[in-house]
């Protein structure tokens, strides 16, 4: 069962005809197009599985059609046409996002950019890599990497998310405590509009001030505005000398102690500070073949990286923080990684948190901005709804619910509050939505920290967002995409 407000079909979308498909044969090579009998093809409707499902599995749409062209030009014709005939299409990347942005809410036709993956230049004096929008993030980090750099973006769903996909959420992860935003280190973009005009703002500068930074707009905007098609980004040196620490913390006060005297005695070398709790670990110990690097269980855990050119200076740094941290009772225990596995392996104990809790069930994503003092309170507030309402026992089977958890980058202020159940279902929704929208509101925070708004929260900005605002963001979509064919039913 796939549960959510599915909003109605546009009646006004066109529904594909056979005369669409044979245009769209005429602008594209066969290869590039998946299209089912429905629309006049020949595909297995089970090959376009994969690309009308989520990530998550818990929205699905109905696209008959795969359109995955090779060059921007292409992508210009296919919007040009679509907007012409009133056809709606849904710009999708790896399919990796967890809002249910990336995929069809009916029959829109799906414009995968995974034909466009081409890097196109790269000077290794600035850093700044430029590349088509549908290239992978894991092999853009390797290929800048045996050029001694990295990407200044880093996420578990590295090895399927594309670079395009990334800037059109506007993806944070776990770099972004060092190297901040997309919207700092994207130079510049090129996008195709839904009348199909191509924008080519693919700058390379780092200053450029010549009136309103348009790019801006698209970072973020979740393939409602335009589809991005190339991208240009400032890569930053790769450190020669990292280190990565997982701590054991006996309170949620002390993993935000920690992080204070991280920032004090190791701040310009610190490059990541994340956290999980007891419950977390639990499912990624259950469903990855990794083992706990600390001698017990703790109800929060601490991963420290930092990153910096002199290997001494560094080790002597963290050491001090450890030394520090255990001497003022701060943590318990902590484990250093001593070579690259090891490193390796504490970042996939913390990567690995997503995919656990989907293996154990229907996972609800709640990905909030809150003052770091209250942030996890939300975790402890949510389970006890749960329990009042006995959808959920701690520690015991046979409720709806599974599992109420908390981790993400603490360092940013960015909670990732997940509720696993076994389905999903209005009864357990009920409990926390809009509950965790309004507790958010009430803390001045952000119901979007990073993954988006997509469909799961359109009906909800209003939490976030103040009426003036949200009719300037509309004012946007219709300035861009005046005939509403991008990306239907999200964002906006
Ligand atoms: P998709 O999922 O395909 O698309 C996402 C949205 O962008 C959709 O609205 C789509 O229409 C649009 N889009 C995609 N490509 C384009 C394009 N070229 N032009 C215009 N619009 C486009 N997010 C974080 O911020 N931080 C994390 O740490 C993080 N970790 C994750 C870990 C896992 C295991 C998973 C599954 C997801 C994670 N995500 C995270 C969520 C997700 O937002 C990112 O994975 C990623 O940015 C999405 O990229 P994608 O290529 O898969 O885009
Ligand atoms: C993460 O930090 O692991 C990602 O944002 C994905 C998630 O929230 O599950
Ligand atoms: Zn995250």
């Amino acid at each position: 069962l796939r549960h959510y407000h599915k909003p109605s079909r546009t009646a006004s979308f066109k529904t594909l005809t056979k005369d669409d498909l044979e245009h769209f044969k005429g602008i594209l090579p066969a290869e590039t197009i998946l299209a089912t009998p429905a629309v006049g093809g020949s595909s297995d409707p089970i090959e376009l599985e994969g690309f009308n499902a989520d990530w998550l599995n818990k929205y699905r749409g109905n696209s008959q059609l795969v359109l995955r062209p090779k060059t921007t030009q292409e992508v210009s014709d296919i919007l040009k046409y679509c907007n012409a005939q009133g056809i709606a299409v849904v710009p999708q990347g790896g399919n990796t996002g967890l809002v249910g942005g990336s995929v069809p809410v009916h029959d829109e036709v799906i414009l995968s950019l995974r034909n466009m993956s081409r890097v196109r230049n790269y000077d290794e004096l600035s850093g700044v890599l430029v590349c088509d929008a549908g290239c992978v993030l894991e092999e853009l980090g390797n290929y800048v990497g045996e050029r001694d750099h990295i990407m200044p973006l880093d996420l578990g769903a590295k090895g399927s998310c594309h670079i395009g996909g990334n800037v059109a959420t506007n993806a944070g992860g776990i770099r972004f405590l060092r190297y901040g935003s997309l919207h700092g280190s994207v130079l510049g973009l090129e996008v195709v509009l839904p009348d199909g005009t191509i924008l080519d703002n693919l700058s390379t500068l780092r200053k450029d001030n010549t009136g309103y930074d348009l790019k801006q707009l698209f970072i973020g905007s979740e393939g409602s505005l335009g589809v991005i098609t190339g991208v240009s980004v400032i890569t930053p040196q790769r450190s020669s000398a990292v280190n990565v620490t997982v701590l054991g913390v006996t309170s949620y006060e002390n993993v935000q102690r920690a992080f204070a005297l991280a920032r004090k005695r190791c701040g310009e070398i610190l490059s990541a500070y994340e956290f999980w709790d007891a419950t977390c670990m639990g499912a990624v110990l259950h469903h990855q073949s990794l083992k706990n690097p600390l001698s017990a269980e703790f109800p929060f855990y601490v991963l420290i990286e930092t990153s910096g050119s002199n290997k001494d200076h560094d080790d002597e740094k963290m050491g001090g923080l450890l030394e520090e941290l255990l001497e003022e009772g701060i943590v318990e225990d902590g484990a250093l990684a001593q070579d690259d596995s090891q490193i390796a392996r504490m970042w996939t104990m913390r990567e690995g948190i997503p995919e656990s809790l989907a293996k154990t069930g229907a996972t609800y994503k709640y990905d909030v901005s809150i003052p770091i003092p209250v942030l996890y309170d939300i975790v402890g507030d949510i389970a006890k709804r749960l329990e009042s309402a006995q959808l959920y026992k701690p520690g015991e089977s046979g409720f709806p619910v599974k599992l109420v958890c908390g981790y993400g980058h603490i360092g940013d202020g960015n909670l990732h509050l997940n509720i696993v159940a076994e389905k999903f279902e209005d009864r357990v929704t009920n409990i926390f939505e809009p509950y965790v929208y309004e507790w958010v509101k009430s803390h001045r925070g952000s119901i979007s920290a990073e993954h988006g708004v997509g469909l799961m929260k359109r009906d909800h900005l209003e939490y976030s967002k103040s009426p003036e605002m949200l009719a300037y963001m509309k004012r946007m979509k219709e300035v861009f995409d005046p005939k509403g064919i991008l990306n239907p039913y999200k964002v906006v």
